[in-house]
């Protein structure tokens, strides 16, 4: 069968080697994570600022699919310093999830692979690659030291069991201190109550679907805290939700951290919801972070065109505008990159030197740091 080779088909024998390259790729890697018995030595390492609980230092995700590699997440560097709330923003589809989805090793395998670079979490006294730690060691460090929130919570719950059932179990599954049965609906009611739900006796004998979509999700943020984590990922935590509720999870999600001096990394493409929480902004483009800084930095002076984009396609209380502002163009295909920056073609302010290699990161302050050729003329930064 002859198909033509124009962009974006595959004939069938291209599609089937691409097939058995990825099997090659993905079984060796697969093969690392599944070992049993490995020393801790081989996954230690060194946080490069005791102060941070996460450092994302070059990280390359990548899914190996039939139509090609896609380039998830290619070259990320971030911190989440302890207790602060870090904001994970940018369009459907530039790596949030795939970013987090690589802190918790919960990418979809065997496909999904971190292909490069290394995950720092902060557990006190030592520190852990999360790209070499084994399967096995993994699942004593999700729930443990980090948990995450995902953003529909009927699909996280199981619909067909009690709500004190399924919150008592992740207590069971991570209690260390022998608990008895009686200790654990306890903590799970005072988790209930910690979270805002003031029924908590008659909700531990709930079903998912008796409740209301907020009630759901602030018992998955119970869930979540039942372990109290080092570090929360909270994955568009809102965006099922109305807007009334949405200010109200918003709400408790700032108390709590607060209550157990946690970080949160909260992901979403809402630049309202990171206005209001966020102490760090990461701005993320393509499967790359295109600038990050203080929130202070990012809403007083955004720097980078695509974030200037966003702030402009923003509402404002108060200003009135005959037609909000839209990005032009569309985000690249994530199997075949330019090699120049990746929001040359959708960019309104390009200058000079624009299509050359991929910009390098500029310092504008110690904090805030953009990759746009806009600001080489800076003196590297400092
Ligand atoms: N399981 C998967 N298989 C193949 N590609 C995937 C998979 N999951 C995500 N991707 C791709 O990775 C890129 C980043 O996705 P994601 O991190 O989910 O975006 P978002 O920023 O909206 O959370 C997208 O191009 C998406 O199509
Ligand atoms: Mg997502």
């Amino acid at each position: 069968m002859a198909k033509k080779h124009s962009e974006g088909y595959l004939s069938g024998k291209e599609s089937r080697r691409i097939s058995k390259e990825n099997r090659k790729i993905t079984s060796q890697l697969e093969k690392q994570h599944k070992r049993k018995n490995v020393p801790e030595s081989e996954y230690l390492t060194q946080m490069h600022n005791p102060n941070n609980a996460v450092e994302f230092d070059n990280l390359h995700s990548y899914f190996f699919t039939d139509a090609g590699t896609v380039k998830a997440v290619d070259g990320v560097t971030f911190d989440v310093p302890i207790g602060k709330t870090v904001g994970v923003v940018g369009e459907s589809g530039c790596g949030k999830s795939v970013t987090s989805l690589s802190l918790m090793q919960l990418l979809q395998r065997p496909q999904g692979q971190i292909v490069e670079g290394e995950i720092r979490l902060n557990l006190g006294d030592k520190a852990y690659d999360i790209t070499k730690v084994p399967t096995e060691r993994m699942q004593t460090l999700r729930g443990n030291y980090m948990s995450m929130i995902f953003q529909e919570p009927m699909t996280s719950l199981n619909p067909v069991f009690r709500i004190g059932a399924q919150v008592d179990e992740v207590i069971a599954l991570h209690d260390k201190d022998g608990l008895s049965k009686e200790d654990i609906k306890a903590r799970t009611i005072k988790l209930l109550e910690m979270v805002g739900i003031a029924n908590s006796e008659g909700v531990y004998r709930m079903y998912p679907h008796e409740l209301s979509g907020g009630m759901r999700q602030r018992v998955m943020i119970a869930m979540a805290l039942a372990c109290s984590p080092k570090i929360i990922i909270a994955d568009e935590p809102t965006t099922a939700l109305d807007v009334t509720i949405q200010a109200q999870i918003l709400d408790l999600l700032r108390n709590l951290k607060d209550q157990i001096n946690s970080s949160i990394m909260l992901i979403t493409h809402d630049l309202g919801v990171i206005a209001e929480m966020a102490d760090y902004v990461v701005v993320m483009y393509a499967g790359r972070v295109v600038e990050k800084g203080t929130a202070e930095e990012i809403f007083a002076n955004p720097s980078h065109p695509y974030t200037i984009g966003l702030m402009a396609s923003k509402p404002v209380v108060g200003k009135k505008v005959d037609k909000l502002y839209s990005i032009p163009g569309k985000v690249p295909n994530p199997i075949n990159m330019p090699n120049y920056c990746y929001f040359k073609d959708r960019c309104e302010m390009c200058v000079e030197g624009c299509s050359g290699a991929y910009p390098r990161e500029i310092s504008l302050s110690p904090t805030h740091k953009v990759s746009c050729y806009r600001y080489y003329d800076r003196k590297a930064g400092e």
